[in-house]
């Protein structure tokens, strides 16, 4: 599903969006994008409303300051323990594309 064009969307920068039904949080790290599930696995709270971490590749949960990384989905710090999912991006000539189903 197409979410966006590349330049929408600012280094560093954090957005959610509806992929099928799922909620779906797209970063841009640089020139690269990353899709995870905007869901924390700690609380239902977004991911995307939280802090992206550019040299570590990882968005902070506000809530309660779990750091995911974006490129495995796994919690690098408490309270959290649990994986978000992974999506996978393509960049098209149309735009920034996410699959939640493959
Ligand atoms: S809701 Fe995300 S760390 Fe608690």
């Amino acid at each position: 599903m197409r979410l966006c064009e590349p330049d929408d969307m600012k280094p560093g920068e954090a957005r959610r969006f509806d992929v099928d039904g799922e909620p779906v949080c797209l970063v841009r790290i640089e020139d690269r994008f990353h899709a995870i599930g905007d869901t924390c696995s700690h609380a239902d709270f977004s991911l995307s409303e939280g802090e992206v971490d550019e040299g570590e590749c990882t968005i902070e949960c506000w809530k309660h300051g779990s750091a995911f990384n974006l490129l495995t989905g796994e919690p690098e710090s408490l309270p959290a323990t649990r994986p978000v999912p992974v999506y996978p991006v393509r960049i098209e000539d149309d735009g920034v594309h996410v699959e939640v189903r493959s």
